[in-house]
């Protein structure tokens, strides 16, 4: 049985090339072909990648029958859709953060992924990342003892422009959805499911949320605290505080290349380089489709899910709507 995972990319943007290019570092993946909405778009970027195959339609691609999974790259507002179509077309899915605009949509999803039979996952490549992957299991075997807070931010400084992407409610904009997602993701993979959020956040012109400061708790007295941010800086770290030490991921932890382990008196630093970051979402995805899995043990789509009712009961505090919902 072939192990091969032949790969199409929808949308042929900044993170499709990414992904084209992690393609590389994986034995078992082949970038057989993309999908963009014009020849022109297709040709350059099959040709700066190396992609054989390049459609003027998203549905010419789902629709090529070499093709195994799909991987989509489009803005988050598409990413239902465009799931839908390649599950439709019988095809395996890795889609891109966050899984879809609320849980309504990821719950078709889904349920569509499941009822096929076929695989479905968010792209959430940090999990899969060495160094994440190594403090979770030393976590997770208890080497630290239990947790007892964690705190993580993302932030960027961009030029508001209500046509960009982080801040347009047409494309599902706001720094929640597309930053705020990483540390959030972070704190249910590590805590699992909070027993109360409490937030704050600051709407940018266009509606949506440009800064957000979210208090999860746990019980027990355990906590997270979560920043995020569209038009200011922040470090971009994760501190995980232990009973017996504490795990420091410097900047940027959702691309981590090595953490600290901070004990009272020294401290370890562990080094995971890596090439490109995508490459073992890749590997891991291509590995469970090759074996007959529908979904993934690391990132499932419980989890998701739940993910996305956090989101939606979050901007639903803050009175972020988008049009289209
Ligand atoms: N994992 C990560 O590290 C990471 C980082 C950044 C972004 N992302 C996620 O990846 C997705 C894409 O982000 P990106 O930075 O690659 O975006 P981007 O550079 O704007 O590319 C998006 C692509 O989607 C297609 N598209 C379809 N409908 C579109 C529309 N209405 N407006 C604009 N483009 C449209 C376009 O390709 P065609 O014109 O060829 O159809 C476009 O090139 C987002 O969901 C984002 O959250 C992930």
């Amino acid at each position: 049985m072939s192990t091969k995972t032949c790969w199409g990319i929808i949308g042929t943007g900044n993170i499709a090339g990414k992904f084209a290019d992690a393609t590389r570092f994986v034995e078992d993946a082949e970038p057989l072909a993309v999908g963009s909405r014009s020849q022109e778009t297709a040709d350059i970027f099959g040709k700066r990648h190396g992609i054989p195959r390049r459609y003027p339609r998203y549905e010419d691609l789902v629709g090529d029958p070499d093709i195994d999974a799909i991987y989509v790259a489009t803005p988050h507002n598409s990413h239902h859709i465009n799931t839908l179509l390649a599950l439709e077309a019988g095809k395996h899915v890795l889609c891109e953060k966050p899984l879809a605009v609320n849980a309504g949509e990821a719950e078709e999803m889904i349920v569509m992924a499941r009822k096929k039979g076929l695989f479905l996952m968010e792209a959430m490549w940090t999990r899969f990342l060495p160094a994440w992957v190594d403090i979770k299991a030393r976590l997770d075997a208890g080497e630290f003892g239990a947790i007892r807070s964690l705190q993580a931010d993302f932030g960027i400084e961009l030029a508001y422009d209500p046509k960009h992407r982080l801040f347009n409610p047409d494309l599902a904009g706001g720094a929640l959805l597309d930053l705020g997602i990483y540390p959030l993701s972070l704190a249910f993979w590590l805590l699992g499911q909070p027993e109360t959020t409490s937030s704050w956040a600051e709407l940018a012109p266009t509606g949506v949320d440009q800064r957000a400061a979210i208090t999860l708790t746990y019980g027990g007295g355990r906590f997270a605290q979560l920043n995020t941010a569209s038009d200011v800086w922040s470090m971009g770290e994760a501190q995980i505080v232990t009973e017996k030490a504490i795990v420091r991921v410097h900047r940027l932890f959702l691309d981590a290349r090595s953490y600290e382990v901070v004990d009272f008196d020294k401290t370890e630093i562990v080094r995971k380089p890596y090439e490109n970051g995508f490459e073992f979402e890749v590997r891991h995805a291509g590995e469970r489709i090759a074996s007959g899995q529908t979904e993934s043990e690391v990132m499932s789509l419980d989890e998701s899910l739940e993910i996305m009712r956090a989101m939606d009961a979050l901007r639903a505090e803050w009175g972020v709507k988008y049009p289209f919902e």
